[in-house]
């Protein structure tokens, strides 16, 4: 836990440069806009730790594996996000001395990420060592408008002295992975080009022939008249750079532009991208850094009329939330199926950018909720379209049908390899299908199911169908040697989530079968030919779902995580010494493993996910059971017991776990965030506050409201598009608020009661 950032509603701010909080900061400063991230790393010099991070979404490496102990099955390689070409570069010399933050003696550091209009802001006073002493303002954006640029603009003052300014502007490709397996460098050079005001770098990767180019161009700028400096070109391997001169006179700013484009071959002509980023850069130069801030800020403003959520009375909160909501807007935009939602997003390499069942389970609420219905569609069509490679994937393990996704990935393809995960974690598929349902639930389009879900339920069906195996002397399918979403236990035997997961899917996929059969039967028979889906096979999962058994103990009326769970020794965590915690750091695997100690919700995750199934006494038990077992020390653990804990009147408890994600890195509560941030976790927050203090759920293609306001906070609101309307629901302590912001009107039920809002009205309702 570190808390070192200013308290502010729209901001994140940092006063006083220390250079150890330096990578925390690169990480929770980081810019992004669903295209391409990069970490909040200095334009100029630094000599001190730091992570260079530019990444480029989709853009990726597979790495071949390192495992100590080869199993078959294993895949190949990890996919990997690149770090790629560094565009922000400026090399400031002063008077022949490096200006590096590390070196100097700095002073008023302020560091900014401003949120409402999607900018990062530094400005310091650094005193070389002869004394002199400059001022920088330096402001940069990743424009979620032009979606190739990146800008930034860099003012110097000297303070104390007239001398020589030497810039050099650069593009360096010559970049590696910090995660590499092999300390290899991925990117090999194509091309470089360099003219007087212009530079260009083209490298490919090793391997898949990504290609990527950025393009640059820089101005100067003395009391807002251009200065025409010859630029003098440096090139060297994947690298350019332009060095300008100009004299600095004693308080008077000099002003660098610099414009970058960065485009690959996944979005343009292999052969055409010099020309296509030469094009897209001449486009941002013409509008000019301060029109292109402004769209920006405009561009903000509308993301943030559909998915802020403002909390009166409690600034650390305020800032927390539109912390997070501000990280997934510029991590993921939708646009493109091909792309996905890695758990640090843009903000670092660990995970490797791919994509985890935390799209489906975490985050897609969130993109329902705030987004156009295309932006989470995508997310399911980018499952869809790795069906195939799922399809094969079941097969290199064994599985004569039937598809399982991969635990990670970045084009469909598996890249884990621990074999308790890669193999055992199989409930991630149960969240894949759960999506679509969710999906479906939340939006009312049921045409997904028949122009794409239908198939891919019916594979994951077919998936359990093969995993399960019957057991004739006790009349049950039971589903062995698995890793349900506690990974503090592997290789058990039926994890009651699992089991109810795969069940629930091969419900769900039936229902949806009579679905299309009831209301587009030319549809319905097309899907039955084409996935060659049989009468016997149905009756199958229908019995399967008849018999699945699920571990349970009926004194105790709870869910059994797993068959053996009670043979633990079963202690609450408050019994443990804090000097044990967190577990994954100071205890051995083998006794976590023997222990009671839970990572996340595992049950409870059950009873979240199909919360209209159980009545509130067996989520009480179960959660009175479980939760004081649970350590949390997954940053996706919180969201879902703070979910439940509201719905059971746990007011304490609900805001206990709230804050523990709120603020996870902000805060850097689990001390890792200069690895990057926990960008899915975000998303869990968000929920947190929609779906547990506001206690909104979908029923009967209704929006349900049943919301509690923590004592520490006066009111709180957020925004939500329910299908096709805006609706803005705002608590405060003695009553609820629906204002309809469009003109349809829509259903909904609040503190249980029924009700009609029409369009450009709200209704209020005390508690
Ligand atoms: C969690 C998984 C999650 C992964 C990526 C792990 O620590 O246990 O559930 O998918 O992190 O966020």
């Amino acid at each position: 836990m570190k808390q070192y950032l200013k308290e502010h509603e729209w901001s994140i701010i940092e006063e006083g440069f220390n250079p150890e909080n330096h990578e925390i900061s690169e990480s929770i400063f980081s810019i992004g806009n669903g295209h391409m991230g990069q970490r909040a790393n200095f334009e100029e010099t630094y000599s001190g730790s730091s992570l260079q991070g530019s990444y480029m979404a989709g853009v990726y490496y597979p790495d071949k594996t390192r495992v100590g102990w080869w199993k078959n099955g294993y895949p190949e390689y990890f996919a990997k996000v690149l770090n790629s070409t560094n565009w922000i570069g400026l090399h400031i010399v002063i008077d022949g001395e490096d200006l590096d933050l590390y070196q100097a003696v700095v002073s008023d550091f302020v560091r900014e990420l401003n949120m409402r209009e999607g900018y990062l802001q530094r400005s310091f006073k650094a005193e070389l060592r002869d004394g002199k002493q400059i001022r920088v303002e330096a402001t940069r954006f990743i424009s979620i408008v032009d979606k190739e640029i990146g800008a930034i603009k860099y003012a110097i003052t000297p303070l104390n002295f007239d001398g020589t300014l030497e810039v050099t502007s650069y593009l360096d490709g010559d970049i590696k992975n910090e995660d590499a397996n092999y300390d290899e460098k991925f990117w090999d050079p194509v091309h470089t080009t360099l003219s007087r005001d212009r530079a260009s770098v083209i490298v490919k990767t090793k391997k898949l022939n990504f290609q990527y180019c950025s393009t640059m161009e820089t101005h100067f700028y003395k009391n807002e008249k251009k200065l025409d400096l010859e630029g003098v070109g440096k090139e060297e391997v994947k690298y350019a750079g332009v060095t300008y001169n100009a004299p600095l006179v004693k308080s008077e700013t000099t002003t660098i532009y610099k414009y970058a484009a960065n485009v690959t071959n996944r979005d343009h002509d292999e052969q055409q991208l010099e020309k296509i980023s030469a094009k897209e850069l001449d486009k941002a130069v013409e509008k000019g850094f301060e029109q292109m801030k402004q769209e920006q800020a405009s561009a903000w403003k509308e993301k943030w009329l559909y998915s802020d959520i403002v909390i009166e009375g409690d600034v650390a909160a305020q800032q927390g939330i539109r912390f997070n909501i501000y990280q997934l807007n510029q991590t993921y935009s939708g646009e493109d199926a091909r792309l996905n939602i890695g758990p640090k997003g843009f903000t670092g390499e660990k995970y490797g950018g791919s994509t985890y069942w935390d799209t489906e389970a975490y985050c897609l609420p969130f993109y329902l909720a705030t987004a156009e219905e295309r932006i989470p569609r995508n997310l399911l069509i980018y499952r869809y379209n790795h069906l195939e490679k799922a399809k094969e994937n079941a097969r290199k393990l064994g599985f004569e049908k039937g598809a399982l996704y991969p635990m990670v990935t970045m084009n469909g393809e598996e890249s884990h390899n621990e074999w308790e995960i890669t193999f055992e974690e199989i409930h991630r598929n149960g969240a894949i299908a759960y999506g679509i349902y969710n999906y479906v639930n939340y939006t009312g389009d049921k045409s997904y199911l028949g122009e794409y879900g239908i198939e891919v339920l019916a594979e994951i069906s077919r998936f359990w169908e093969e995993r399960v195996n019957f057991v004739p002397q006790k009349g049950v399918y039971m589903m062995l040697g698995v890793t349900g979403p506690n990974e503090y236990e592997n290789n058990v035997h039926n994890n009651w989530y699992t089991n109810r997961i795969a069940s629930w899917t091969l419900e769900y996929t039936l229902y949806v079968l009579d679905y299309l059969k009831d209301t587009d039967s030319e549809n319905y028979q097309k899907w039955i030919d084409k996935l060659d889906l049989k009468e016997e096979e149905m009756k199958k999962w229908l019995d399967i779902i008849d018999k699945m058994y699920y571990p349970e103990d009926k004194e105790l009326g709870v869910f059994l995580q797993q068959d053996n769970f009670l043979d633990k020794e079963l202690l609450p965590v408050s019994d443990l010494d804090s000097k044990h915690l967190p577990l994954n750091q100071n205890w051995s695997w083998d006794r976590i493993l023997r222990s009671c100690f839970i990572k996340q919700a595992d049950v409870l995750q059950g009873l979240y996910f199909l919360n209209h199934e159980f009545d509130i006494e067996t989520k009480k038990r179960n959660f009175d059971f479980y939760e004081p077992m649970t350590v949390h020390e997954s940053s996706l653990s919180p969201c879902v017991h703070s979910i439940l804990a509201c719905e059971l009147g746990y007011k304490e408890k609900a805001y206990e776990m709230y804050l523990r994600t709120a603020r996870l890195d902000l805060d850097n509560y689990n001390n890792d965030t200069e690895d990057g941030c926990h960008t899915t976790s975000m998303a869990g927050t968000w929920m947190s506050v929609v779906q547990g203090f506001g206690g909104m759920k979908i029923s009967n293609d209704q929006l349900v409201l049943n919301p509690f306001i923590p004592g520490q906070w006066a009111s709180f609101s957020f925004k939500v598009l329910f299908r096709g309307a805006r609706l803005m629901v705002r608590v405060d302590q003695e009553e609820v608020t629906v204002t309809n912001e469009t003109d349809l009107s829509v259903d909904i039920v609040i503190h249980g009661e029924q009700m009609q809002l029409k369009g450009n009205e709200n209704i209020t309702v005390t508690h």
